[in-house]
């Protein structure tokens, strides 16, 4: 009798240290903070692309730098989505390359950034959580003159050289007639939920 009651005692404990290593587990992993993950890797991938991109314009010219526009030129890219198990895009509603286009989903994200823009503010980036997926999207304004080398007017801040190589690489550009400040498209980073 003795001994049974004592191993009732044992597994009562053991369960009940079980349960609380459990709890404990809850409320040790953190979770993921996405809105502060956005933002690093927006912040490096702009930071290490306007880089790459000066660095061919002063180098090469801007005939040269185009191709290096692509996001994917920069294996960087890449390798922060392999890091963090996320997709990396720049989208825009006036898209150079149609791979850039916006569902319907993120036109609506897009058209709201818009709107804040239109009243002189810069938007918030926004998290977007669906059951398997959290979506960062953060504005992406024409914040230097040189972005008007490739953005900007095609009669008086677009190279005739440079214009040509555009028109022929994207017979369906829209990116142009840009000015400074403007809203250019966004950043967003599709992470798959664990
Ligand atoms: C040397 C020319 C050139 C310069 C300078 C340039 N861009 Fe671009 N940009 C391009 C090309 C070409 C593409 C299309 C790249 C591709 O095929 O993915 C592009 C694509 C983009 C896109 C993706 C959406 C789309 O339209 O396909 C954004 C956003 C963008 N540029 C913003 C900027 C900003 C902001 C600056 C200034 C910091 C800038 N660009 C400077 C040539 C340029």
């Amino acid at each position: 009798m003795k001994r049974s009651l004592l191993l009732l005692a044992l597994v009562a404990f053991v369960w009940a240290c079980a349960t609380s290593t459990k709890q404990e587990e809850k409320q040790n992993s953190t979770p993921i903070n996405y809105q502060a993950l956005g933002d690093s890797i927006t912040n490096i991938a702009q930071k290490t692309f306007l880089g790459a991109l000066m660095k061919v314009l002063s180098q090469k010219g801007t005939v040269e730098a185009i191709n290096f526009c692509n996001l994917h030129a920069l294996s960087l890219a890449d390798s922060l989505s392999r890091q963090y198990q996320c997709t990396i895009q720049r989208l825009s509603d006036r898209y150079r390359n149609p791979a850039d286009r916006p569902d319907a989903n993120d036109s609506t994200i897009l058209a709201e950034f818009h709107a804040t823009k239109a009243m002189g503010k810069l938007p918030e980036p926004r998290l977007v959580t669906t059951s398997d997926q959290v979506i960062y999207y953060k504005p992406i304004v024409i914040g230097m003159p040189t972005c008007l080398q490739c953005h900007g007017n095609p009669t008086s801040d677009i190279a005739p050289a440079t214009l040509a190589v555009i028109r022929e690489k994207y017979p369906q550009d829209k990116a142009v007639e840009y000015q400074q400040g403007d809203l250019r498209g966004m950043w967003k980073i599709t992470f798959r939920k664990n």
